[in-house]
């Protein structure tokens, strides 16, 4: 039965009610960009799998920071492309390595820049893996104590916040005891708390040089068939210490955004990961879609969803659209 003075269409009429009665609101301040830092002098190129992302060396990361000023965007989340790899991943933890030189170079240029750094294995072992391998399978104790010395020389370096994408256990409860053992008991952890073994990564192992040489994550990243679990990453992290749970990728796991929002008061950040940013791209370049329209859609998706804090490749472009209301 349709009862004709109820009418949903009567707050739609105009631009700017419709702006009034808008429900989600979003701001740049919430938005974070990944950036490649290369090893190396005169590096700055544009990502093959990533089109309109880079990779600087750190005498070219001035260009970085032009184009977040641009836009208004300071906040970045740093992952490293070392020279060389080895067997444990070494280059992770070493006072010159290369995210350690892009930590100092952003906060000498750029010192409103809020740095977070990622930490994990994978960009600098040779098997590619995300820890330090016992057989075939990567062992989560062992593991831990080079994730602390990593999270721990990026705070030396000048990092603002850690972010641990690695998925073993008990790593944020470690990495905030080293921190703070140190004298780093401000420096936030973000964990990487919900990780997905996820297809939509593949664009980032390209650009990061991080597939793994054998195998999958399957063993420390989660299984895409389950919520609860991530339910309980989450639940523990939040004793471990963590200040901020992030849950990754973001549009194929809206639900778990959602119920992470509902269940924690912890800020809530969501990944939209590599493949989802190519996917766009490809689908826009190939004439089939909105690149823009798509991209706002899908950024606001994930904030309806519960989102505090999104980490996008699109974090400029974005920071403009939201700051035209769109
Ligand atoms: C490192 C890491 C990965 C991503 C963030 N940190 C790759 C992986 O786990 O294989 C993926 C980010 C993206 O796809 O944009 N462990
Ligand atoms: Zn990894």
């Amino acid at each position: 039965m349709f009862n004709e003075t109820i009418r949903p269409r009567r707050l739609r009429t105009s631009d700017c009610l419709r702006r009034m009665v808008r429900e989600t609101r979003i701001s740049p301040d919430s938005l974070i960009w990944p950036i490649f830092v290369r090893e190396g002098t005169d590096i700055y190129e544009e990502i093959p799998s990533l089109p309109g992302q880079y990779h600087y060396s750190p005498d070219q990361l001035y260009r970085m920071i032009e184009r977040a000023r641009a836009h208004g965007v300071s906040r970045v989340i740093l992952f490293g492309l070392p020279a060389h790899k080895d067997e444990c991943g070494s280059g992770a933890w070493a006072a010159d390595g290369i995210v350690q030189q892009g930590i100092r170079k952003i906060k000498e240029l750029a010192p409103e820049m809020y740095v977070i750094t990622d930490v994990c294995m994978c960009e600098y072992t040779s098997h590619g893996h995300c820890g330090i391998l016992c057989g075939h399978d990567v062992d989560n104790d062992k593991t831990l104590e080079v994730l602390c010395k990593t999270a721990l020389s990026h705070a030396q370096a000048g990092a603002d916040m850690v972010a641990p994408s690695d998925m073993m256990d008990g790593r944020v409860a470690r990495i905030r005891e080293i921190l703070d053992a140190n004298g780093f008991q401000n420096v936030p952890v973000m964990s990487y708390a919900a990780k997905y073994a996820s297809y939509f990564y593949g664009p980032f192992r390209d650009a990061a040089g991080s597939a793994p040489s054998f195998g999958d994550r399957r063993s420390y990243q989660m299984d895409w068939h389950n919520a609860r679990e991530a339910m309980r990453e989450c639940e523990l992290d939040v004793q471990e210490g963590a200040d901020i749970l992030m849950v990754k990728p973001a549009l194929s796991y809206l639900d778990l955004i959602h119920e992470a929002r509902r269940r924690f008061d912890l800020p809530i950040a969501a990944y939209s990961v590599s493949g989802e940013y190519a996917m766009i791209k490809a689908a826009a370049k190939a004439g089939l879609i909105d690149e823009h329209g798509v991209m706002c859609e899908s950024a606001v998706s994930i904030f309806r969803a519960g989102a505090d804090i999104l980490i996008t490749y699109y974090a400029c472009e974005l920071a403009d659209a939201i700051r035209k209301g769109e």
